[in-house]
């Protein structure tokens, strides 16, 4: 299968040398591209600047903000047939990028923001037979939360992941995941590493076909 990932946070620029930002290493989005390609799949991997090292991936599509990602996300749908969003993509950006390097003595009192569009939501009518699969971040109410994400943003499967513990979600090697789907109650949350997990998102997508 052609199975494309994105990996890793964005970048939201508040001036030339500031950004918003968020803790995601790319390590969940990197397990994920090698699982696949030992699998026998082709991968296309849209990463975020990451802390890991990309280089056994073949083909990487590096960007930096949320607006890059959709575009790059646009471009390579037509090719896959399954989405991995494992990118912890902003949800805010400043709503005016300053364009030259903020004083220190001249620190805005206020940093305006506004919403950041939802890459998953701009390319639901764009889906067509593709399987498309996201994550749920959460530090309350895992199952629920997940579960009301996989309908609002139109997806077969969402890996819920508990982000409040110190071994789960952003930096971790280990997740305390599930995996929830419309048509199965979901099972409790497991602690496992990101290669485990990966194995499991990838045999879901196998297990639906091209
Ligand atoms: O990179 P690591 O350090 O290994 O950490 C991995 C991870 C914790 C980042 C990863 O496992 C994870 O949970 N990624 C999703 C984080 C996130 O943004 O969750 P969310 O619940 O806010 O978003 C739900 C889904 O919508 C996600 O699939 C996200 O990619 C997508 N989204 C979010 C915002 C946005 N503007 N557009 C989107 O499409």
């Amino acid at each position: 299968m052609k199975i494309l990932i994105t990996a890793g946070p964005t970048r939201e620029p508040i001036d030339p040398v500031r950004f918003i930002s968020n803790r995601s290493s790319g390590k969940m989005g990197l397990a994920l591209a090698l699982t696949a390609i030992e699998r026998g799949h082709e991968v296309a991997l849209i990463a975020g600047p990451v802390s890991v090292d990309l280089s056994a991936i073949p083909r990487v599509i590096t960007v930096e903000t949320a607006d890059d990602m959709l575009h790059a996300v646009r471009r390579e749908l037509e090719w896959c047939d399954a989405l991995v969003m494992a990118a912890a993509v902003a949800d805010w950006r400043p709503a005016e990028v300053i364009a030259e390097k903020l004083k220190k003595n001249n620190m805005p009192r206020n940093l305006q923001l506004e919403p950041v569009p939802d890459i998953l939501g701009t390319i639901a009518p764009a889906k067509g037979s593709r399987i498309f699969v996201g994550f749920a971040a959460e530090t309350g109410n895992l199952l629920e939360e997940a579960s009301r994400k996989l309908v609002a943003k139109k997806l077969d499967l969402i890996v819920a992941n508990d982000v409040a513990r110190p071994d789960s979600g952003f930096e971790s090697d280990t997740n305390m995941a599930t995996l929830i789907t419309a048509s199965a109650k979901p099972g409790a949350p497991v602690l496992m590493t990101k290669q485990e997990l990966a194995g499991r998102i990838v045999q879901w997508i196998e297990s639906r076909g091209p």
